[in-house]
This record gives C-alpha cells, structure tokens and sequence, in this order.
C-alpha cells in the first residue's frame, strides 16, 4: 500500500472515530438540558425570565439538602425520568411557580443522565452563583429587618409559616391535608393582622421624620412613637401566636426537620 492510500485510510478511520465518540456529559446536558435549564449564572434580568432552575440552583440545592455526592447524581437520574413533587429538592414554592419539570423519558436514557450528572456534579454550582445568592439571602434579610413591623426580631424566633410553605410539597417533612388545611388557616390569620399593622406604621413613621426634619419638641412626638411601639408589640403578639399554632400542628419529627431552617 502506498503512503497516500495509508494516509487516506488513517482519515477516514479518524472521521469514523470522531462521529462515533460518545458525546460527553457537557454535550449531552446543552443537547438535552439547556432549552430549559441555563447553564450559565443567570444575570438578574435573565433570573426574572427563567422558565425553570438554572443548573447553578439545582445543585446548589441538591448538594444542600442530599450531602452525599452519590446521592445528589442518583437524584439527578432519578427525578428526571420521573419527575416528582415530593421528591424534589428546591423550594416547593419555586416549583409551584415553574410547574413539576415534564418526564424526560424517551429523549434521555439512565446511562446518559448518569453521564449528565457527572459532568453536572463536577461543575456546579459555580463559585459565581454561590457568592450571587448568599448575597441575595443577605439582602432579602436586611430588607426583612429594615421594614420589620415586630418588635423581636431573632432568628430563634422565627417564621415558622414561611419555612413551611418553601417545604411544603416535601417528602421528607410529610404534611397531611388536614394539617396543611389547618395551616393555611393559620398563616391567612396572621399574614391579614401582620398587613394591617404594617399599613398603620407607615404613615406614623413617615410623621415622625417629618416632625423630626421640622425640628418639632421630642415631647410632641413621643406619643406618636408609643404608637409605633404599641402597633410592633401587636404584631409580635401574633406572631407569637402564629408561632404557637403552628408548633401545635406539627409533630415532633417535622419540627425536627424545619429546625434546621430557622437561621435562614
Ligand atoms: C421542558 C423543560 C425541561 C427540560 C427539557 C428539562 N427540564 Fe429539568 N426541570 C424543568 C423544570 C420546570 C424544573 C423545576 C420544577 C421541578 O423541580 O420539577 C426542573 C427541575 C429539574 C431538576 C431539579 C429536581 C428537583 O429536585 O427539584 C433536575 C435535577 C432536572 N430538572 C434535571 C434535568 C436534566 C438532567 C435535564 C436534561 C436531560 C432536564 N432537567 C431537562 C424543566 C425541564
């Protein structure tokens, strides 16, 4: 055989070589994933629009909540082809919002997934998004604490009916219908009396600055700082109750699963 017949051989052998290379985890995850998972950190613009997690939230979640990295892969294959509301590991209000992820079934097979979760495991979540979201917990906790109408404001004492609605759907935490009816009731009771002081404030504190800026006597406005303080200790009052209601609802093993959520 004569060296460019060799030579064409070995091309066409390499050609054949390169179609027939099993895709990698990455390919496999932009050709089967990516239509609706982003696989870059979302810019804040991009997060308003997300038609479900991006791949950063998956895991950050998964790692979260799953510890295990064997766990965290074989959850990534199971769910997708056999997506399940009490089985997920994001936020069960997320998932209301974005709706259950419809079956992958029949566009991926168990070995490509398992190929998908590797590649998804080593890469995410990337240190952007970590530092992005911790920066958002932060936020959306000053946020809370700036226009806070309680008067205590501990993370020991914290919003139990919050927590519960972000595990709702959960497996692990395993509510009842008639305790999820009871709590329903319970959280419309206290977001209503919460709403209502919270309006009465305003305009007492926005009174107060003006007084303030006018340079009114303090002795014209310490009633009207009574009120503030009279309004903020109804407020923890029903919240107190609230806490209260809610502790009597669960048992003792969903409150053991919440708990580790309350310094959230
Ligand atoms: C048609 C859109 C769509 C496609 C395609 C899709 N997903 Fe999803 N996926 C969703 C939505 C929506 C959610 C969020 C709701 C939920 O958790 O079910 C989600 C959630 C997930 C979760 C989080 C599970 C949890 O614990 O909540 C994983 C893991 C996941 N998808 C993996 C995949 C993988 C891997 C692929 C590609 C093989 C894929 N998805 C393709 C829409 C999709």
């Amino acid at each position: 055989m004569n060296l460019k017949i060799k030579t064409s051989i070995f091309l066409a052998l390499a050609l054949l070589n390169i179609a027939n290379a099993t895709p990698t985890g990455k390919a496999l995850a932009n050709s089967k994933c990516v239509k609706c998972h982003l696989p870059t950190t979302p810019t804040p613009k991009e997060m308003k629009r997300l038609k479900a997690p991006p791949f950063d939230a998956i895991l950050f979640h998964a790692k979260d909540a799953l510890k295990e990295e064997s766990k965290v892969k074989k959850h990534i294959v199971e769910f997708t082809l056999n997506p399940n509301v009490s089985k997920s590991v994001c936020e069960s209000n997320k998932v209301a919002k974005f709706g259950l992820m419809p079956s992958q079934k029949g566009s991926v097979t168990k070995e490509e997934l398992e190929k998908i979760a590797d590649y998804l495991y080593a890469n995410y979540p990337t240190e952007k998004f970590v530092k992005l979201i911790t920066k958002m917990q932060t936020d959306s906790k000053i946020n809370a604490l700036k226009n806070s109408p309680f008067l205590i404001n501990i993370d020991t004492l914290p919003h139990l009916t919050k927590i519960l609605m972000r595990n709702w759907d959960k497996e692990a935490l395993n509510l009842s219908k008639e305790q999820k009816e009871k709590l329903l009731v319970v959280r419309k009771e206290t977001m209503t009396g919460v709403k209502k002081i919270k309006q009465a404030l305003k305009p007492i504190e926005s009174e107060i600055v003006d007084l303030m800026y006018d340079g009114a006597d303090l002795k014209t406005i310490q009633p009207k700082v009574d009120k503030v303080a009279k309004l903020k200790k109804q407020a923890t009052m029903i919240h107190l109750k609230c806490l209260k209601d809610t502790i009597e609802i669960l048992n003792d093993e969903q409150i053991e699963y919440i708990a580790p959520f309350w310094d959230l």
